[in-house]
């Protein structure tokens, strides 16, 4: 599948995006291990997150679809997973995946996990690693450190007290899933915040939990079911939102966005450039994880500098932010962003190597990039390489380049924003994006 993209010189309208992926994600796993009924509305109904109700059925939760987004979980509890009768297939979902292992770390059976081609080349260790040193076995490739992989858990596991390298919400969630299962408090700690919806969803479901001086601590226990209402997904909402911010004429507003702070980077970046932000609270989010409806207006755009503790608060919307830094005037520089080179795909060396097609050099760094602007994005033939992330983030590009765009795999957006082109064209007020075989 490709996307045609033509450029536009006007936006406008408001929009919505579909439900928050990690809350997805976790709202499914914690219905499958509480006591009771968890209702989900808002659910993400896109690859990635149909991938986790597939494996918590496998499990053995029982899981009904009641309506587009809403499902209601009868969950299994902490003891009732059940063996899964064949191997979980994860596709490109790593979150399935790394919080999967977690959860499988305490059961007393062998479940076989694995992925698409993407996820079998993304890093497993640094969730198997403190998962075995927990006493879960974990065997497969590359000395159990990439997919597909076999865990058999244990009851109980030992608590530890893990320190993460990286600050990935990811070990975080594995880790403290595990430690439902441990003889004791489990923590983790990590270089910068990464997401919390974990912890948030974890207290909702009556975990005690607590964070203090940047560890988070579980105390071993049974979760109870809720109701939960996934708010938008700023990620993808991102790629809206910088369209809003380059379109000439542009404006663009998103309702019902989760803002979550350790997620709303890329509005600071933004804003950082001169973007003007308007941020109004909306209640339709849960009352754990905040709502806003998010506009964005056309403005001139200045460089500015990401790193630090920012990075992983907008880990997943470099690709958007680097088609809004090619043209905005200065030298943007990402750094601290090396985890980008194990995303879906290498996104470093990705936006290097599309955005050359397009006439806009990106000067790679082992830990982040370069870009100077302005420039004009030429139409070009680019390909995603599978990244969702990246098909997006070049549709965008194709809005302001100067001829036609082709934007080649563009199947991977399914992942995470199956109606991405039609959002996109209702701001356009036509098809600036067409789909073709
Ligand atoms: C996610 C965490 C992040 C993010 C991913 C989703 C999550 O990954 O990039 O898209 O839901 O926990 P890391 O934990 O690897 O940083």
């Amino acid at each position: 599948m490709k996307f045609r993209v033509r450029p536009v010189n006007r936006l406008a309208g408001t929009v919505e995006v579909p439900g928050d992926k990690s809350i997805s994600h976790r709202a499914a796993l914690l219905g499958a291990l509480a006591e009771g009924v968890t209702e989900i509305h808002g659910y993400l109904e896109a690859e990635d997150c149909l991938r986790t109700i597939a494996a918590i059925q496998a499990l053995g939760a029982d899981v009904t679809r009641k309506g587009p987004g809403h499902y209601r979980i009868a969950g299994a509890g902490r003891y009732g997973l059940q063996e899964p009768g064949d191997v979980i297939d994860c596709g490109n979902s790593g979150t399935t995946a790394r919080l999967l292992l977690g959860v499988l770390a305490g059961q007393p059976f062998w479940t076989l996990l694995t992925g698409d081609a993407s996820l079998r080349q993304r890093p497993m260790a640094r969730v198997t690693e403190p998962l075995g040193r927990m006493g879960a076995a974990v065997v497969g490739r590359a000395q159990a450190t990439r997919l597909p992989l076999a865990v058999k858990g244990r009851r109980p596991l030992a608590a530890i007290a893990h320190t993460s390298p990286v600050a990935s919400a990811q070990v975080k969630s594995a880790i403290l899933l595990a430690g439902l299962y441990a003889d004791g408090p489990v923590s983790v700690g990590e270089p910068a915040p990464s997401r919390d919806h974990s912890e948030r969803m974890l207290r909702r479901f009556g975990a005690r939990i607590r964070v203090e001086r940047g560890a988070v601590t579980l105390e071993p226990g049974d979760l109870h079911g809720a109701a939960v209402h996934v708010p938008g997904d700023i990620s993808s909402a991102a790629f809206l939102l910088v369209a809003g911010a380059i379109v000439r004429d542009a404006r663009v507003t998103v309702e019902r966005v989760g803002v979550n702070p350790t997620r709303t980077g890329i509005l600071v970046a933004l804003e950082a450039m001169g973007a003007r932000v308007e941020s109004v609270p909306a209640g339709a989010g849960d009352e754990a994880e905040p709502a806003a409806n998010l506009t964005l207006e056309a403005g001139d755009l200045r460089a500015t500098s990401v790193g630090g503790p920012l990075v992983p608060r907008l880990i997943d919307e470099v690709p958007a932010l680097a088609v809004a830094a090619a043209v905005a005037r200065g030298t943007t520089t990402i750094h601290d962003a090396a985890e980008l080179r194990v995303k879906e795909s290498d996104r470093i060396a990705a936006l290097a190597r599309e955005f050359a097609k397009m006439d806009v050099s990106v000067e790679e760094r082992v830990d982040g990039m370069v870009i100077v602007g302005p420039r004009r994005f030429r139409g070009a033939r680019v390909a995603s390489g599978g990244d969702h992330r990246m098909a997006m983030a070049l549709t965008v590009a194709g809005l302001v380049a100067d001829g036609e765009t082709v934007v080649e795999d563009t199947g991977c957006v399914a992942t995470s924003f199956p109606r991405f082109v039609e959002t996109l064209n209702a701001l356009a007020g036509g098809p600036a994006v067409t789909v073709e075989a």
